[in-house]
């Protein structure tokens, strides 16, 4: 009794296998969809991209564990139990999302795209190069992740605001939330970063209206995206748009609709993108088993689960 059962498609299920054998010796590990054993005995379910309806064959599950901080897939599954579905709230993933955050940002207000086609062919000339109290970067989504690559952009000098559901309150950033707020906030912001999880509410909201709002006479002389939330939140063919048309001087994208993105898709060799293949903040299995381990420690102790997600506003 108690099994935990891996679920995992996209990723490969071997490092994660391995590692909870090693952090678990005495738990039952099974590995859907072949060694998944005998369903009624599974209790726990540790998942990523998980196929729909996979959940329904787990009669006696008691918790979901996402292997990621994003939900959005798990709580796609209609035939989803009413079990605690807990994310991945983890300080290394938080900063390697403030690295991948603060190297674009970096990227684009150094105009390092620029240096580098100069380089190819040889051109030894210098820009005008703003200060970072002079660019206005705005955040959309200040979770966990919003909030670190605030705070470190905080520190390098840049005026930051954020954007969220709710109104939060942190030190050195102006902050915005909901529909009201939203006109006001991207009207300020010419380096737009966006962190949000993917649900009802954000689907496809990057897209050109949002983007032809952006600040595009401060000091870049430009306005500039960064997704690495989900792909979900952008209209792809938007983007291209507002690239082609000058409404977008550059875009960082981390994420997509359709992953991976399909190799005709024209975002690959536009030269004002950058692409990397949704690996901004991965989840790395030492230390995400580790939290997962200790958190069905407590649960099996009589103590709460922590960041179990909320169904109803969805992540
Ligand atoms: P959190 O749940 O901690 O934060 C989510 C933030 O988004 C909150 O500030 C929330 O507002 C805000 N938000 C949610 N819905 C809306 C809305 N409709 N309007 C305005 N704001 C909204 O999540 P994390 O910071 O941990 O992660 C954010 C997302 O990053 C994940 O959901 C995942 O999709 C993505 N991610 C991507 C990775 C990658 O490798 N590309 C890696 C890890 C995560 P409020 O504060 O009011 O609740
Ligand atoms: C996550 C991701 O949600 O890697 O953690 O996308």
């Amino acid at each position: 009794m108690n099994a935990l059962a891996l679920v995992i498609t996209g990723w490969d299920a071997g490092p994660w296998e391995k590692r909870f054998r090693a952090a678990a010796p005495g738990r039952d590990i099974r590995v859907w969809p072949d060694r998944l054993g005998d369903p009624g005995s599974v209790a726990y379910a540790a998942v990523w991209l998980p196929p729909a309806g996979a959940f329904g064959a787990l009669p006696n599950l008691r918790a979901i564990f996402s292997l990621g901080a994003g939900v959005d897939a798990v709580l796609a599954d209609r035939s989803l139990p009413q079990v605690p579905i807990v994310r991945v709230v983890d300080p290394h993933l938080m900063r390697r999302m403030t690295e991948y955050v603060t190297l674009h940002v970096l990227m684009h207000h150094r105009r390092q795209r620029l240096y580098d086609a100069q380089q190819r062919v040889r051109l030894w000339h210098e820009h005008p190069q703003p200060r970072a109290g002079e660019v206005n970067v705005g955040i959309m989504g200040l979770g966990v992740l919003g909030r670190d690559a605030a705070e470190v952009l905080v520190r390098l000098g840049f005026r930051v605001a954020g954007w969220s559901r709710s109104p939060r309150q942190l030190p050195g950033v102006e902050t915005f939330h909901g529909t009201a707020g939203l006109e006001a906030f991207l009207a300020r912001t010419e380096i737009l970063v966006c962190l949000l999880p993917h649900t009802p509410a954000t689907d496809g909201l990057i897209d050109l209206a949002l983007l032809r709002k952006l600040k595009r006479d401060g000091a870049l002389g430009g306005a500039f995206l960064i997704n690495a939330g989900r792909g979900k939140l952008q209209v792809d063919a938007d983007i291209a748009a507002a690239l082609d048309a000058g409404t977008l001087a550059g875009a960082t994208l981390d994420v997509f609709p359709v992953e991976p993105l399909a190799a005709a898709s024209p975002l690959w060799l536009h030269p004002k993108v950058t692409i990397t293949p949704h690996n901004s903040a991965a989840s790395v299995p030492e230390e995400v088993v580790a939290y997962i381990v200790r958190q069905i420690e407590r649960f099996e102790a009589g103590q709460g689960l922590e960041n179990v997600i909320d169904r109803a506003s969805g992540y």
